[in-house]
């Protein structure tokens, strides 16, 4: 920190103040506003040593050209959590709640170097094959059914019943889950995200994964767990596991925050309702300055090192503040010219997220339905009233009531039987005994096979 910083007052509320400590990311004051505390450690120069949760240490980095020498640094930095020495010395509480998502897993996330190339190959391959016409259809399909679920009641919370949701389907359609299976996932992976028994709903996460894997390569589909399955790259069943659960877990969690904060800008900026493509103009605007991941992409510095004035040990923790990296005065140009490329939602490097053109078509697919079929959606409360989940990585919104004239249920209006695709429909029949079931998969089975 340099000198001039003594000088600087912390935000208001942050439990830092005064004592040097490290900046929390944690508790409702950061989670209130964010951007105070990223203007006020911007000042202290290119990195600002934080707390993800209590006893959890890190080094954030929050200038921009600093991540990206960072992210495109792999033998400087690496992925690996195996290296985090405040782990290795026993220095993280065990039951710390940011270890789920920061402990090491056998996949293309943690791997570096030839390892990293021949996971992250396989699924970039089988992401590729997954036909953008179908995806359209499929994610018209599941939004059909979500807004039927709450379209009559003329308000719904766009959060939890909409954007929380939507993810977590279109990813069980493109595994080609059968009902009980995709229900255990979906089972799985919500309660994971929610923190809610979260030990449990991680196991059942995983034993619905290996009954999936199983169960394709006893019989193959038309699915991306198949595509993966026969890949080249020859993976085992436990790494099929492990990378199906690589691809929902950072694609769910932030598809879902991307759609939930698109959606929050549109309802709440006026600039939107008077403007032609306005939806992809809102999710640019909301990669840029609210991100669906603000402080992520671990890194363990790989030896004793000094970076953007910092002084690392080999194996310490470094995260980037994608949320104040994107916010760098820097990129002012970038960002009024329309650049798209320079943000850092998608992180760079070679762990860069591999979806970011799907992301956004299944973002701009379930909007676009979404307003089309309730076209005078509007919050039902006042917007400095709507709160943000508390948490060091990701930006969304505990709600989004809204309001909006009761339409009749869509299930099979022309534009949703139009859409119906063979596949799931077959599914859905040659199964009857099981989408019976009340889990959330077997109802969207069940409801598309009306
Ligand atoms: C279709 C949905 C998505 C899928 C299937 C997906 C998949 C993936 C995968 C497999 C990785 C690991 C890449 C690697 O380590 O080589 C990744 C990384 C990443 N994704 Fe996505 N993603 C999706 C949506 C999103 C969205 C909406 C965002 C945010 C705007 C996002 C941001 C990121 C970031 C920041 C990383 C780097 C994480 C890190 O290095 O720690 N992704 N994604």
């Amino acid at each position: 920190m340099d000198a001039e910083s003594t000088a600087l007052v912390p935000p208001p509320g942050c439990p830092a103040h005064g004592t040097g400590a490290r900046i929390p990311l944690y508790g409702p004051e950061f989670a209130a506003d964010p951007h105070a505390y990223y203007d006020y450690m911007r000042q202290f120069g290119a990195t600002t040593p934080v707390e993800l949760a209590p006893g959890v240490e890190a080094t954030l980095v929050t200038d921009h050209s600093a991540a990206l020498q960072m992210l495109q640094d792999p033998t400087s930095f690496r992925k690996d959590a195996r290296r985090w020495r405040a782990l290795k010395e026993g220095h993280i509480p065990a039951d710390s709640p940011v270890l789920p998502l920061l402990a090491y897993r056998p996949n293309a996330l943690f791997s570096d170097g030839v390892e990293h190339l021949r996971l992250r190959q396989a699924i970039t391959d089988s992401l590729a094959k997954v036909d953008s016409r179908r995806l359209t259809q499929r994610t018209q399909q599941i939004s059909d059914y979500l807004i039927a679920q709450f379209g009559s009641r003329g308000s719904a919370d766009l959060v939890g019943e909409y954007a929380k949701q939507l993810p977590l389907f279109v990813f069980t359609e493109l595994f080609g889950c059968p009902a009980d299976i995709g229900d255990r996932i979906l089972f799985g992976i919500s309660g994971m995200f929610d923190g809610i028994n979260a030990g449990k709903a991680v196991e059942v996460l995983f034993q619905a994964t290996a009954d999936l894997v199983a169960l394709k390569r006893a019989k193959p589909g038309d699915d991306v767990a198949s595509w993966l399955m026969k890949h080249e790259a020859g993976l085992s069943d436990e790494e099929m596991v492990y990378q199906l659960a690589v691809v929902i877990g950072p694609g769910a969690e932030p598809l879902r925050n991307l759609l939930g904060n698109t959606l929050h800008r549109l309802l709440t900026h006026d600039q939107y309702a008077h403007k032609g493509g306005l939806i992809s103009d809102a999710l640019d605007d909301t990669l840029w300055g609210n991100p669906p991941l603000t402080n992520f992409l671990p890194h363990y510095a790989a030896t004793d090192m000094e970076f953007a004035g910092t002084k690392l040990k080999a194996g310490d923790l470094v995260m980037v503040s994608i949320a104040a990296a994107n916010n760098d005065r820097t990129l002012a140009a970038a960002r009024q010219s329309g650049s798209n490329r320079a943000h850092l939602s998608f992180s760079a490097g070679p762990h860069a997220c591999p979806s970011r053109e799907p992301a956004r078509h299944i973002t701009v697919t379930a909007i676009e339905n979404l307003l089309n079929q309730l076209p005078d959606v509007e919050l039902a409360v006042p917007s400095d009233s709507l709160t943000w989940r508390p948490g060091p990585f990701s930006r969304s919104l505990t709600a989004l009531p809204t309001r909006f004239t009761p339409v009749e249920t869509v299930r099979g209006s022309a534009a949703s039987k139009s859409r119906q695709e063979a596949p799931a429909r077959e599914e859905a029949q040659s199964s009857p005994r099981k989408v019976e079931r009340t889990g959330l998969w077997s109802s969207f089975l069940s409801w598309l096979a009306k």
